[in-house]
Protein backbone atom coordinates (compact mmCIF):
# COMPACT_ATOMS: atom_id res chain seq x y z
CA UNK A 1 0.00 0.00 0.00
CA UNK A 2 2.91 2.34 1.58
CA UNK A 3 4.78 1.46 -1.80
CA UNK A 4 1.41 1.80 -4.26
CA UNK A 5 0.88 5.34 -2.72
CA UNK A 6 4.60 6.57 -3.18
CA UNK A 7 4.40 5.74 -7.13
CA UNK A 8 1.33 7.31 -7.78
CA UNK A 9 2.28 10.41 -6.23
CA UNK A 10 5.31 10.20 -8.13
CA UNK A 11 3.36 9.97 -11.21
CA UNK A 12 1.15 13.31 -10.48
CA UNK A 13 4.49 15.11 -10.05
CA UNK A 14 5.58 13.67 -13.08
CA UNK A 15 2.14 14.83 -14.89
CA UNK A 16 2.45 18.28 -13.39
CA UNK A 17 6.36 18.63 -14.04
CA UNK A 18 5.38 18.20 -17.77
CA UNK A 19 2.60 20.68 -17.67
CA UNK A 20 3.95 23.69 -16.08
CA UNK A 21 7.15 23.03 -18.70
CA UNK A 22 4.74 22.82 -21.47
CA UNK A 23 3.18 25.94 -20.30
CA UNK A 24 6.50 27.94 -19.40
CA UNK A 25 7.38 26.92 -23.12
CA UNK A 26 4.00 28.70 -24.29
CA UNK A 27 3.53 31.29 -22.12
CA UNK A 28 6.34 33.65 -23.69
CA UNK A 29 4.97 36.79 -24.12
CA UNK A 30 6.06 39.02 -27.18
CA UNK A 31 8.55 42.21 -26.17
CA UNK A 32 6.01 45.01 -25.21
CA UNK A 33 8.67 47.56 -25.22
CA UNK A 34 7.31 49.16 -28.95
CA UNK A 35 10.52 51.98 -28.30
CA UNK A 36 12.32 49.14 -29.52
CA UNK A 37 13.49 49.00 -33.31
CA UNK A 38 12.88 45.53 -34.42
CA UNK A 39 15.75 43.96 -36.13
CA UNK A 40 16.25 44.40 -39.47
CA UNK A 41 18.35 42.18 -41.67
CA UNK A 42 19.86 45.59 -43.65
CA UNK A 43 23.45 45.70 -42.94
CA UNK A 44 24.18 49.51 -41.51
CA UNK A 45 27.08 51.50 -43.02
CA UNK A 46 27.73 53.97 -39.43
CA UNK A 47 30.06 56.34 -41.74
CA UNK A 48 27.95 56.40 -44.36
CA UNK A 49 24.66 59.26 -44.37
CA UNK A 50 21.98 58.67 -42.85
CA UNK A 51 18.45 60.66 -42.68
CA UNK A 52 17.03 59.30 -39.23
CA UNK A 53 16.21 61.81 -36.61
CA UNK A 54 16.81 59.04 -34.71
CA UNK A 55 14.89 58.63 -31.20
CA UNK A 56 14.22 61.03 -28.51
CA UNK A 57 12.18 64.38 -27.64
CA UNK A 58 14.07 66.65 -31.00
CA UNK A 59 11.98 65.30 -34.18
CA UNK A 60 12.19 69.01 -35.79
CA UNK A 61 15.14 71.36 -35.62
CA UNK A 62 15.17 74.57 -37.58
CA UNK A 63 18.56 75.36 -38.74
CA UNK A 64 19.35 78.92 -40.27
CA UNK A 65 22.76 80.50 -41.46
CA UNK A 66 25.28 79.22 -38.28
CA UNK A 67 25.13 82.05 -35.77
CA UNK A 68 29.11 82.08 -34.44
CA UNK A 69 27.88 83.34 -30.90
CA UNK A 70 25.86 80.15 -30.51
CA UNK A 71 29.02 77.96 -32.03
CA UNK A 72 31.28 80.10 -29.45
CA UNK A 73 28.76 78.73 -26.57
CA UNK A 74 29.02 74.83 -27.85
CA UNK A 75 32.28 75.13 -27.80
CA UNK A 76 33.05 75.95 -24.47
CA UNK A 77 30.62 72.90 -23.61
CA UNK A 78 32.44 70.41 -25.99
CA UNK A 79 35.86 71.76 -24.57
CA UNK A 80 35.01 70.78 -20.99
CA UNK A 81 32.04 67.63 -21.83
CA UNK A 82 33.19 66.01 -25.08
CA UNK A 83 37.15 65.98 -25.79
CA UNK A 84 37.91 63.23 -23.13
CA UNK A 85 36.05 61.34 -25.80
CA UNK A 86 35.86 63.05 -29.13
CA UNK A 87 37.90 64.67 -32.11
CA UNK A 88 36.86 66.75 -34.45
CA UNK A 89 39.23 65.66 -36.88
CA UNK A 90 37.80 62.40 -38.58
CA UNK A 91 40.19 60.37 -35.94
CA UNK A 92 38.56 58.05 -33.13
CA UNK A 93 39.13 58.45 -30.11
CA UNK A 94 37.16 56.75 -27.78
CA UNK A 95 33.85 57.76 -29.89
CA UNK A 96 34.27 58.43 -33.58
CA UNK A 97 35.80 61.57 -34.83
CA UNK A 98 33.31 63.93 -35.54
CA UNK A 99 34.30 65.71 -38.82
CA UNK A 100 31.23 65.62 -41.71
CA UNK A 101 28.57 64.36 -38.51
CA UNK A 102 26.72 66.69 -39.72
CA UNK A 103 26.37 65.62 -43.34
CA UNK A 104 26.62 62.27 -41.96
CA UNK A 105 23.40 62.78 -39.59
CA UNK A 106 20.43 65.07 -38.98
CA UNK A 107 20.14 67.82 -36.59
CA UNK A 108 17.94 66.02 -35.00
CA UNK A 109 19.74 63.06 -34.30
CA UNK A 110 22.98 64.76 -33.46
CA UNK A 111 20.68 66.39 -30.70
CA UNK A 112 19.30 63.47 -29.83
CA UNK A 113 22.25 61.53 -29.38
CA UNK A 114 23.59 64.24 -27.41
CA UNK A 115 21.32 64.47 -24.54
CA UNK A 116 20.25 60.80 -24.60
CA UNK A 117 22.45 58.40 -25.86
CA UNK A 118 21.11 55.63 -23.80
CA UNK A 119 18.08 55.42 -25.54
CA UNK A 120 19.50 56.40 -28.63
CA UNK A 121 21.59 52.90 -28.63
CA UNK A 122 18.95 51.11 -26.92
CA UNK A 123 16.54 52.00 -29.79
CA UNK A 124 18.44 53.36 -33.08
CA UNK A 125 19.76 51.22 -35.21
CA UNK A 126 22.52 53.35 -36.44
CA UNK A 127 23.67 54.22 -32.58
CA UNK A 128 22.76 50.78 -31.92
CA UNK A 129 25.40 49.76 -34.59
CA UNK A 130 27.95 52.37 -33.42
CA UNK A 131 28.21 51.07 -30.04
CA UNK A 132 28.33 47.63 -31.21
CA UNK A 133 31.27 47.80 -33.34
CA UNK A 134 32.91 50.57 -30.46
CA UNK A 135 32.06 48.44 -27.20
CA UNK A 136 32.18 51.57 -25.46
CA UNK A 137 29.14 53.59 -24.32
CA UNK A 138 28.48 57.23 -25.09
CA UNK A 139 28.26 58.56 -21.81
CA UNK A 140 25.54 61.21 -20.18
CA UNK A 141 26.72 64.17 -19.98
CA UNK A 142 23.48 66.10 -18.90
CA UNK A 143 22.36 68.24 -21.66
CA UNK A 144 20.10 70.79 -21.45
CA UNK A 145 18.47 71.43 -24.70
CA UNK A 146 19.86 74.70 -25.24
CA UNK A 147 23.26 73.42 -25.03
CA UNK A 148 22.51 70.73 -27.33
CA UNK A 149 21.15 73.75 -29.72
CA UNK A 150 24.84 75.36 -29.43
CA UNK A 151 26.99 72.20 -29.75
CA UNK A 152 25.36 71.28 -33.07
CA UNK A 153 25.91 74.82 -34.05
CA UNK A 154 30.12 74.23 -33.35
CA UNK A 155 29.72 70.97 -35.37
CA UNK A 156 28.26 72.62 -38.75
CA UNK A 157 30.79 75.52 -37.52
CA UNK A 158 33.65 72.83 -37.63
CA UNK A 159 32.01 71.02 -40.88
CA UNK A 160 31.89 74.12 -42.90
CA UNK A 161 36.09 75.16 -42.38
C1 LIG B 1 32.86 58.60 -22.34
C2 LIG B 1 33.13 58.95 -23.70
C3 LIG B 1 32.21 59.91 -24.42
C4 LIG B 1 31.86 61.20 -24.07
C5 LIG B 1 32.26 61.97 -22.82
C6 LIG B 1 31.06 61.69 -25.16
N1 LIG B 1 30.90 60.73 -26.11
FE1 LIG B 1 29.92 60.92 -27.88
N2 LIG B 1 30.26 58.99 -28.29
C7 LIG B 1 31.03 58.13 -27.54
C8 LIG B 1 31.03 56.82 -28.15
C9 LIG B 1 31.78 55.62 -27.63
C10 LIG B 1 30.22 56.92 -29.29
C11 LIG B 1 29.89 55.83 -30.29
C12 LIG B 1 28.51 55.30 -30.02
C13 LIG B 1 28.43 54.52 -28.76
O1 LIG B 1 29.20 53.61 -28.54
O2 LIG B 1 27.55 54.85 -27.98
C14 LIG B 1 29.76 58.30 -29.36
C15 LIG B 1 28.96 58.80 -30.37
C16 LIG B 1 28.69 60.14 -30.56
C17 LIG B 1 28.07 60.72 -31.73
C18 LIG B 1 27.66 59.96 -32.98
C19 LIG B 1 28.88 59.80 -33.85
C20 LIG B 1 28.62 59.25 -35.23
O3 LIG B 1 29.58 58.98 -35.96
O4 LIG B 1 27.45 59.08 -35.58
C21 LIG B 1 27.99 62.06 -31.52
C22 LIG B 1 27.40 63.10 -32.45
C23 LIG B 1 28.57 62.32 -30.23
N3 LIG B 1 29.00 61.13 -29.67
C24 LIG B 1 28.69 63.57 -29.66
C25 LIG B 1 29.15 63.82 -28.38
C26 LIG B 1 29.14 65.12 -27.75
C27 LIG B 1 28.70 66.39 -28.42
C28 LIG B 1 29.63 64.94 -26.48
C29 LIG B 1 29.75 65.97 -25.40
C30 LIG B 1 28.51 66.53 -24.94
C31 LIG B 1 29.97 63.53 -26.34
N4 LIG B 1 29.65 62.88 -27.50
C32 LIG B 1 30.52 62.97 -25.19
C33 LIG B 1 31.71 58.45 -26.40
C34 LIG B 1 31.59 59.62 -25.71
Amino acid sequence: MKNLNFSSTFRSLTFYSVIFFLHACGSKTPPTDTSTVPEVNVVIDTKAHSDSKGVGKFTEVKLEAIDPARADLGKAVFATKCTTCHKLTADKFVGPGLAGITSRRTPEWIMNMITNPELMMKSDPVAKKLFEEILTPMANQNIGDEEARNILEYLRQNDNK
